[in-house]
């Protein structure tokens, strides 16, 4: 059989290490109760895993108080609990037209409702965010800025430390789902008020964990309220973190699958990670970008991108005919013929390469328009910390013959 190339930790990593799995089986084996709700020793065992976890993420992301970080399903939850914790009526957000619908469909509700007024600041062909415009945007009624740290299309890392230092006082929300655990993030260095994550994509956990960040001073109104096995005397909320923002019963297997991800990646290094996956994204832009028949999109940089490409199966031009459009795509789009079907493509790379990739829209059509890709969208291809070069040389080979007209 020929061995698959998992090609899409954009949307989930695959595989974990194995030691996620362990903690995991022994969570559900031996420990199994459930934590803060009860003073026996297993209840214990389950708070001090949850705890771990929680001491992790605070090591990863250099946060000082662990308690500060409050755990979620997923990244969605995490950035919902923030737009809707945070904004009053009247108040005005800004986001870019890089990010994801987890941020642009809430924003998009509290709109139309006229609870609050939205700027989306353009980003330029290669996905990166206009800093002079972002710098107008901002009004006296400004509670807060949404920017994604980087694109799930096609990897464009923003410059999160610029951002800071334009907006001030602005809190800033951070939606880090293709950047945790694969680019170094420090939140005082980096000025990130509200820091959202997923568990399952770079942190190298299970799906249905992620969580939120909030620095000390900032606070979020609860999506949520119930048990939270503290203050049971009182039918208030506690007003405490991490207890405000959860209630009930979390995923706990999940967190402790989630905390073993996070220490691969503290004893690995997330710089040593981040190189890895920089040498791969340059030998595979190096390897396609300049087919004829391909247009690749994002920055085509490997220090500006995280590993995860874009791109489209486009006809060829006649000699001379063809463009760069500052190195977004090889061939002017104005000017393309009938292309191939983004979806096609992926199902032939899917069925007959066993090269697993996502085509379309990516949950961010928004991306699409700034990079010219909309409506039909791109084939993704997204690596992740265990792809090789080996694999690298697989794909492009691949990706040639389709260009030849394989199979
Ligand atoms: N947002 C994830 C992706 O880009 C699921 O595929």
């Amino acid at each position: 059989m020929k061995k698959l190339i998992y090609l899409d930790n954009a949307a989930t990593s695959f595989p974990k290490p194995p030691r996620v799995l362990e903690a995991m089986t022994r969570f559900m084996t031996e420990v199994g109760a459930n934590p803060g709700r009860a003073g026996h020793r297993l209840a214990k065992e389950a708070e001090r895993i949850v705890w771990h976890t929680r001491e992790s993420l605070a090591r990863l992301f250099h946060i000082a108080k662990p308690e500060r970080i409050v755990f979620s399903l997923n990244v969605t939850e995490a950035i919902n609990t923030v737009l809707l914790g945070v904004l009053k009526a009247g108040d005005h957000v800004v986001t870019t037209a890089m990010d994801h619908n987890a941020v642009l469909r809430p924003l998009e509700f509290m709109r139309k409702k006229g609870h609050v007024s939205v700027d989306i600041v353009p980003c330029d062909r290669q996905g990166f965010l206009d800093l002079d415009v972002l710098k107008q945007c901002l009004k006296k009624n400004t509670a807060l800025v949404a920017v994604n740290h980087a694109s799930n299309v096609c990897g464009t890392l923003q410059d999160i430390r610029a951002i800071k230092g334009i907006i001030g006082e602005i809190p800033l929300l951070v939606d880090t789902a293709q950047t945790a655990g694969c680019v170094p993030i420090d939140v005082e260095r980096d000025g990130i008020d509200f820091l959202a994550f997923t568990g399952h994509k770079g942190l190298l956990g299970p799906q249905g964990t992620g969580g939120v960040y909030i620095r000390e001073g900032l606070s979020v109104r609860p999506l949520k309220r119930g048990g939270t096995g503290s203050v049971s005397e009182s039918l208030d909320q506690p007003d405490f973190l991490p207890d405000a923002l959860e209630s009930g019963t979390q995923n706990n297997v999940g967190i402790a699958g989630l905390g073993a991800g996070v220490d691969y990646l503290l004893e690995r290094g997330v710089a040593d990670i981040m190189k890895h996956e920089q040498a791969l994204t340059a030998a595979l832009l190096k390897k396609i970008r300049h087919l004829p028949g391909i247009s690749v999109y994002g920055p085509l940089d490997a220090t500006r991108q995280t590993a995860t490409l874009s791109l489209t199966f486009d006809s060829i031009l006649p000699d001379g005919e063809d463009q760069s459009l500052g190195g977004c795509g090889a061939i002017n789009l104005a000017w393309m013929e009938e292309g191939r079907d983004p979806g096609e493509i992926g199902a032939l790379l899917n069925d007959s390469f066993d090269i697993l990739v996502r085509a379309g829209l990516h949950c961010a059509p928004l991306a699409h328009k700034v990079l010219g890709t909309f409506p039909e969208g791109t084939i993704r291809l997204s690596m992740g910390v265990f792809n090789t070069l080996e694999e690298v040389a697989l794909v492009a080979e691949a990706i040639q013959r389709i260009v030849e007209g394989a199979p």
